[in-house]
């Protein structure tokens, strides 16, 4: 294995922390550095006691000046970025660093959705960054940067608790859109971390390949039946809704339409509505990266573990 210096950006998110853990344990014996701003406001950026005591702290400017890129990705072998969605525009320069200080592999802030309809991109131009991402990596690989994308779909855990599933716990309130019947790729946080630490360490097969990753497929409804089991459901005050998803969605458009962005999730989720299949897809990653996955009733008991 030859890619054993490591360099994570955004090693304090909801990713990142769990990219850094899975390198921690994998017995790989990879040196890792996180690069974090100089005044994030992470909290375990903050406290170099936070992050495993293997790992370097390399600190930069908030603005990631590139001359400061090329100086911190020296002598690494990989740079995988986790960065928050808003600052996914840096990419272009991250790849260009990477290009001018000889990194091998570079892993893209990707790790959500696959296929982006018109729509969406056209209403959350954020998205259409990813894409755009992929073709400049294929556009350096001529240059000597090879690149891994692994694309998971939905974060199981956060979108069960965050509300973006339309389970709104603040006022005990599901949406379920037709009736919560359309099933979806879902992955916990745990393995796309160990995607990422399993595509490094088979770089050959890995190389130049967007690797699309997962636990298992659910639905609305099969997380409704598991929240309204543990927590009473309609029993014990909550509401449940029901509406069609071209009006639900075209709803969500017209108020984005309308300057109004709080409906950005929901036009998210609508991508997720559309269903997804990855199984047969040349794509499809789990078994490249032998990943060992999680079940539903394994991901739905950890994650309601604290509700009642
Ligand atoms: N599939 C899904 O359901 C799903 C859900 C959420 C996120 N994602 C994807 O996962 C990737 C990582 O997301 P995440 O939620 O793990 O990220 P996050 O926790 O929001 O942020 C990760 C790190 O980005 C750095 N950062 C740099 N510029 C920033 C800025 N302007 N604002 C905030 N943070 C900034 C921070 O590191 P320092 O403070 O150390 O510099 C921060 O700790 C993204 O590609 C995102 O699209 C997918």
């Amino acid at each position: 294995m030859t890619l054993t210096k490591i360099l994570v950006i955004g090693g304090a998110g909801n990713l990142g922390s769990l990219i850094l853990k899975h390198l921690e344990a994998s017995g790989s014996q990879f040196q890792v550095t996180v690069l974090t701003r100089k005044s994030t406001s992470s909290s375990s950026s903050s406290s170099t006691n936070t992050f495993p005591k293997s790992v370097k702290i390399h600190q930069i400017a908030d603005d990631y000046p590139e001359a400061e890129l090329v100086a911190a990705f020296t002598g690494q072998d990989a740079v995988i970025s986790a960065i928050s969605m808003t600052g996914m525009h840096l990419q272009y320069r991250f790849i260009d660093a990477a290009v001018t200080a000889k990194v091998v592999r570079y892993f893209p802030t990707e790790f959500g959705l696959d296929e982006l309809p018109d729509w969406l991109v056209e209403l959350r131009p954020m998205f259409r960054i990813k894409h755009d991402v992929r073709d400049y990596l294929v556009s350096k690989e001529k240059d000597g940067l090879s690149w891994t994308a692994i694309v998971c779909n939905v974060f199981f855990e956060m979108g069960v608790m965050s509300g973006f599933f339309n389970f709104h716990w603040d006022q005990k309130r599901v949406v379920l859109v037709d009736g919560g019947e359309v099933q979806w790729v879902a992955t916990t946080l745990d393995t796309v971390g160990l995607a990422v630490v399993r595509a490094l360490e088979r770089e050959d097969q890995s190389r130049n390949r967007l690797l699309l990753v997962q636990d298992f497929r659910t639905s609305q409804k099969e997380i409704w039946d598991r929240v309204k089991a543990k927590t009473g459901g309609e029993d014990n005050g909550w509401t449940v809704e029901h509406v069609k998803y071209d009006e639900w969605l075209e709803e969500a458009k017209n108020t984005v339409r309308g300057g109004d962005n709080s409906a950005l999730g929901r036009l998210t989720f609508g991508t997720v509505l559309l269903g997804s299949q990855w199984e047969e897809r040349k794509e499809f990653g789990n078994t490249l990266l032998d990943l060992p996955t999680k079940s539903f009733d394994e991901a739905i008991e950890s994650v309601l573990k604290d509700v009642s």
